[in-house]
């Protein structure tokens, strides 16, 4: 039986009903989910009430799951899962990101071999504010001029975890540092899978583009970013408890609204490897 779809906008995002996130969905459920993913970039799950375990489980259908480099923030009972949130305990965070504004990323292009997506779900949720922004960056390269095509065919740009995280988050440790130093990826990224190329940049984590002069590279990138987030290749999702959103990592970025501080969110989150042969961008 197929899935029950519902687009979420013209271009991309899709909501799959009557599909339960856990470890023991059939394997043809999956590879039907495995394929909307693909097709639809996003996939939202509503009225879940996943255990960590399913979470774990379900993720793992999908490819292996890497443990988060930020290990402060991971669930003690499940380190597959990166706890986002502002809530504290013992006095300290339980989870990443805080209350602030996020701005627009990949998750990981820090790293030589990024997470192909993210399955996020949300556990309790603010009243207001900290709404999700998703961009389909493969429709928004799509839709480029061929003269600015050709302009970045080719190039390379640095993404900086240490610059993103000094604009939205908190310092890395010197040990997490080590394990995320500066490097460059293709501006324009050739999806694993789908082949479809989209644009490959952030805003605050990607510093520069390789080889050609700071100012027009500083101009290209706003340039880039600005046409990305227009309003027709963005979806902004308003989160209910019981909400999960699956995320395809190479043709998406995210980013999220601050909320007030004095109510609570906690989201769980795990995030997917591609497999090895087509792990490094391309
Ligand atoms: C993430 C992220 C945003 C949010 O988990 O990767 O960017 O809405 N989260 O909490
Ligand atoms: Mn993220």
């Amino acid at each position: 039986m197929a899935l029950k779809i519902r687009p979420l906008t013209e271009y991309f995002g899709a909501e799959a009903q009557s599909v339960a996130v856990s470890g023991r969905c059939d394997a043809t459920i999956i590879e039907q989910i495995r394929s909307l993913w693909h097709e639809h970039k996003i996939l939202l799950f509503r009225g879940q009430s996943p255990t960590e375990q399913d979470l774990v489980e379900f993720s793992r259908r999908f490819g292996a799951l890497e443990i988060h480099v930020r290990t402060e923030y991971l669930s003690s009972a499940n380190p597959e899962l990166l706890l986002v949130s502002n809530m504290m305990q013992d006095g300290r965070p339980i989870g990443i990101l805080s209350e602030n504004e996020v701005g627009w990323h990949y998750d990981q292009i820090y790293l030589p071999r990024p997470a192909l997506g993210s399955l996020l779900c949300a556990v309790k949720i603010p009243p207001a504010g900290g709404n999700t922004y998703f961009a389909d960056t493969a429709s928004a390269y799509e839709a480029l001029p061929d003269a600015t095509k050709k302009r970045i065919e080719g190039k390379r740009a640095v993404q900086s975890y240490e610059a993103f995280n000094n604009l939205y988050s908190v310092p890395t440790s010197k040990e997490q540092k080590k394990r995320t130093p500066d490097i460059d990826q293709p501006l324009v990224r050739t999806h694993p899978f789908t082949e479809r190329k989209s644009l490959y940049l952030c805003a605050g984590m990607t510093t520069r583009i390789v080889g050609i002069p700071e100012d027009e590279s500083r101009e290209l990138l706003d340039e880039l970013l600005e046409w990305i987030v227009r309003p027709e290749f963005v979806y902004c999702h308003e989160w209910r408890a019981g909400d999960c959103i699956i995320w395809d990592n190479a043709c998406t970025i995210h980013r999220r609204d601050p909320f007030d501080s004095r109510h609570e969110r906690l989201m769980k989150r795990t995030t997917i490897l591609p497999p090895p042969k087509l792990a490094v961008p391309f």
